[in-house]
């Protein structure tokens, strides 16, 4: 049974880790503390499907090279993009203003039965997006979801050139297993919590409220811009007469 004190706890632990503020547990630090930042990731649904396919498409052939792991040619990407399953797997993105998809992160859960607790990652970042932590906020998001799905083990195919990909994996506690020119990352979740459960809930919130935000802001522009657009029409026709 739920107390309001255990509710009260995990809403305040789940500020904390919006936030990225350590819990203080009076032992001395012995790495900086994160910035406070929050990047809204939502996760994405059928309707996403040519956003989608427009951030991969607008992949480099090298950036294609490894997130596929082959030089996946544009009708390659329309294949993936066409077969993905939305209700199965989970899949993950970053909005920008202007509502182009920087980043996407797809969370593929296991189709054979006997590794059902499994789920695979993979994900890209557009080139002009870089660095500013969104893989590792997407392999975070991922890992989240992941463990409240129940699953225990999260992996990474990737090449073993992609020391960006294997850092971000291996920052985040994977033990990373490499076979020549490819390499394997795994890592094992904890079970799920309140906290993680309920965390998961107020940022899929705040990034779908921050969604609707850039949509309405974008139609609004939209509007104004077709109102503009009628004036100076109105205008040349009135100065024509
Ligand atoms: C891999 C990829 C998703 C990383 O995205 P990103 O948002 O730029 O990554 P981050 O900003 O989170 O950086 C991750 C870490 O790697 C480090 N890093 C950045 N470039 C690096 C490089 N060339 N070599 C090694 N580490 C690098 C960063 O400093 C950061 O570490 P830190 O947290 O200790 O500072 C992006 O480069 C990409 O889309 N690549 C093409 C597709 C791909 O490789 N997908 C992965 C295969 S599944």
């Amino acid at each position: 049974m739920l107390e309001a004190k255990d509710l009260i706890r995990a809403t305040l632990d789940t500020g904390r880790a919006l936030m990225r503020i350590p819990k203080d547990d009076g032992q001395p630090r012995t790495a900086p503390v994160e910035t406070p930042v929050l990047i809204p990731i939502r996760s994405l649904g059928v309707n996403h499907r040519g956003r989608i396919a427009k951030h991969l498409l607008a992949l480099s052939p090298q950036d294609r090279y490894l997130r596929f792991g082959y030089a996946a040619q544009d009708s390659h990407i329309e294949r993936y993009v066409a077969g993905l399953d939305f209700d199965r797997d989970e899949i993950f993105g970053i909005y920008n203003r202007k509502l182009q998809l920087l980043a996407v992160a797809h969370l593929a859960y296991s189709i054979d039965a006997e590794f059902q607790s499994c789920a695979e990652f993979g994900v890209s970042v557009s080139a002009a997006a870089r660095g500013r932590h969104y893989g590792t906020r997407l392999f975070e998001r991922a890992a989240m979801h992941a463990r409240n799905d129940g699953v225990n083990l999260m992996f990474i195919h990737a090449l073993s050139e992609n020391s960006t990909m294997l850092n971000i994996a291996r920052n985040a506690g994977a033990r990373v297993e490499r076979d020549g020119s490819e390499s394997e990352a795994f890592l094992y979740l904890p079970r799920p919590t309140l906290d993680s459960r309920l965390t998961e809930l107020v940022e899929e919130q705040l990034a779908q409220t921050d969604y609707r935000i850039k949509l309405q802001a974008k139609q609004f522009w939209r509007i104004l811009t077709n109102i503009q657009k009628m004036r100076r029409n109105l205008n040349g026709d009135s100065a024509a007469h």
